[in-house]
């Protein structure tokens, strides 16, 4: 147990698939963004909760009122359900970071889909102010940007479930015009994969989850490292079944727009420091851990000039790192006071 102190600072990445959260107390924790309310009270006797989190609400699903809040990056729809299951996501992580230590002030930041920083920012913070004092809302990459030191002349690619997204740093707070949000990322490629792979292998039972996970196995683009062969039931019975060629063809199909946003974005920053922040872009999220993606891009960027394209140590905790990294330097009067 840690000693209890004065201040708790706390960064959170509020992500469309996966939450995560680090305190300055040293704790850290994640969990899948899924929300869910038992259906009935016969659930709520079978589940013996009144809500769950993550994987375990994924393996009840049959019965709850399900949620993944964030989708595309903005709350869900609007809906009062979703900013509910947003907020119930924060207090868990917050509650877990806190555990059982008084702290007399708790300050946070959030970093969220640079969507959701622009649609969603107000709502966000007042869905985190019943569990913290003050409050600051970021967009996710500027978060891992920070977390890195990477604060000038280069440019952060999160690629998460939801959303990719593009923050190009100038030694400053980034302004709107350096950051761009694109819809091809993991949750494009799942349903891409999804798509091929029936039209492959009709007679093969699987879901998108399944999908998602042989995804996260074996993703690639370029040349294959080796054969992507999986398991897919056929009228019951476990059969291999080959899916390289729709795998590379899935995960390809970001590639374009990823490339195009790349270029864009470079092309816009002062032609006296484009070199540097070729030599200094980072991928980041979960979707950077596709094999080949980090060698693809600097084979593009080549042709533009010396470049270096890197990938994150961390791809579960550097947002959540970075904000809080960010929460302890971030001086009193830039916090939103209540
Ligand atoms: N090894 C892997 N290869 C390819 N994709 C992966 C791998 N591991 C995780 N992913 C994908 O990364 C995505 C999740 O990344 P991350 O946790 O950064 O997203 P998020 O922050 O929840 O989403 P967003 O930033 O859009 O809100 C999912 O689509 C997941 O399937
Ligand atoms: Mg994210």
């Amino acid at each position: 147990m840690t000693e209890k102190q004065e201040i708790l600072n706390i960064g959170i990445d509020l992500g469309t698939s996966r939450s995560a959260i680090s305190a300055s107390n040293g704790r850290r924790d994640w969990v899948e963004s899924f929300v869910g309310w038992p259906k009935d009270f016969v659930a709520r006797k079978v589940l013996g909760k009144a809500i769950l989190f993550g994987q375990e609400a994924l393996e009840n699903r049959l019965s709850l009122d399900i949620y993944r809040p964030l989708e595309r990056g903005v709350i869900k729809d609007g809906s009062e359900r979703s900013a509910a299951a947003v907020k119930e996501l924060i207090r868990h992580l917050i509650e877990t970071a806190k555990g059982d230590n008084g702290y007399t002030q708790t300050r946070a930041i959030v970093g969220v889909p640079a969507e959701s920083f622009k649609v969603n920012k107000l709502a966000i913070i007042n869905l985190v102010s019943d569990f913290a004092d003050t409050i600051m809302v970021v967009s996710e990459p500027f978060s891992v940007a920070y977390g890195l030191n990477a604060l000038t002349n280069a440019m952060v690619i999160d690629i998460g479930a939801g959303t990719m997204d593009f923050c190009i740093m100038r030694g400053t707070m980034p302004a709107e015009a350096d950051q761009r949000t694109i819809l091809t990322a993991g949750d494009h490629i799942d349903a891409h994969l999804d798509t091929l792979l029936r039209e492959r292998y009709p007679a093969a039972d699987f879901t998108l989850n399944m999908v998602r996970r042989f995804k996260e196995q074996h993703s690639f683009v370029g040349q294959p490292p080796a054969p992507v062969i999986v398991e897919l039931p056929v009228a019951g019975k476990p059969t291999a079944h080959d899916i390289t060629m729709e795998m590379r063809r899935a995960c390809e199909s970001i590639l374009p727009a990823m490339v195009e946003t790349t270029l864009e974005l470079i092309a816009g920053f002062d032609p006296e420091f484009q070199k540097q922040v070729r030599n200094n872009i980072i991928l980041a999220g979960g979707g950077s851990q596709i094999r080949g993606l980090r060698e693809h891009l600097e084979g593009v960027l080549k042709e533009y000039g010396p470049c270096a394209v890197q990938t994150t140590a961390d791809p579960l905790f550097g947002g959540a790192d970075g904000a809080l990294a960010m929460a302890v330097d971030m001086p009193e009067e830039y916090w939103e006071k209540r």
